[in-house]
């Protein structure tokens, strides 16, 4: 697939927080968002997204307007930068609503996502009582649930160990290689060097290679 990214700006109460952004990123590669606390990183994965709309200019997903011709990107998986899950309910149990909300995947898959980022489908420990890294793992298992086209995380490696980030790393390639087009906003520079094939960095709204 390919997002493509036209003179869009974000003026929020008077603020222009993202500015005259040109972008085109396609599939089967994976893309690094750097750049200081504020500087729009969040803003521009949540314009992809459809989450906000551009005050000027578009965003085209394979050709189709966002906020026109589409409501939302067709297959999405996203990392925000808090993961919302029910506290009461266990990782998979969590995962198995997630999949039957969007009835393209059930609970094979979701014990699978799990797997994938190193937490135990069986664990029968309820989400309020996760770690941070649990939490964030558990994130992250979501985004990939549906093997998403576009896959967007802000922010991945927060709060995981040595451990958890190679892990991730490895599934963030493996989601490049069946043809996803990635996007990772870090601020982990060795990370996205690592990674990413393109790395762009944000300044004050401003997007350069
Ligand atoms: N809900 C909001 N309403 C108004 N302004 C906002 C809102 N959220 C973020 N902003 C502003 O948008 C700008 C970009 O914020 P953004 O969250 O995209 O930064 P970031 O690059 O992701 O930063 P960080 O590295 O801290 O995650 C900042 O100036 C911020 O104050
Ligand atoms: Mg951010």
């Amino acid at each position: 697939m390919e997002i493509l990214i036209e003179n869009a700006s974000k003026t929020i109460r008077g603020a222009e927080v993202l500015k005259d952004v040109n972008l085109r990123l396609t599939g089967g590669t994976i893309y690094g968002l750097r750049g200081p606390n504020g500087s729009g990183k969040t803003m521009l994965l949540r314009l992809m997204a459809g989450l906000i709309r551009p005050t000027a200019g578009r965003v085209l997903l394979d050709g189709k307007e966002l906020g026109k011709e589409l409501d939302f990107p067709p297959s999405l998986g996203m990392l925000l930068e808090n993961p919302a899950f029910l506290p009461e309910y266990t990782g998979l149990r969590n995962l198995i609503l997630l999949a039957q909300i969007q009835n393209r995947v059930g609970a094979s898959e979701a014990r699978q996502a799990l797997l994938d980022v190193g937490l135990e489908p069986d664990d029968r420990r309820a989400y309020r009582k996760y770690s941070l890294g649990m939490k964030q793992r558990l994130g992250i298992a979501a985004a990939i649930l549906d093997k998403p086209e576009m896959l967007l995380l802000d922010e991945p490696t927060n709060a995981l160990d040595a451990a958890g980030s190679a892990l991730i790393e490895d599934l963030i390639r493996r989601e490049r290689d069946r043809g996803a087009l990635v996007v990772v906003a870090s601020h982990d520079g060795a990370f996205l060097e690592r990674l990413a094939e393109e790395i762009y960095t944000v300044t004050e709204g401003r997007v350069a290679k």
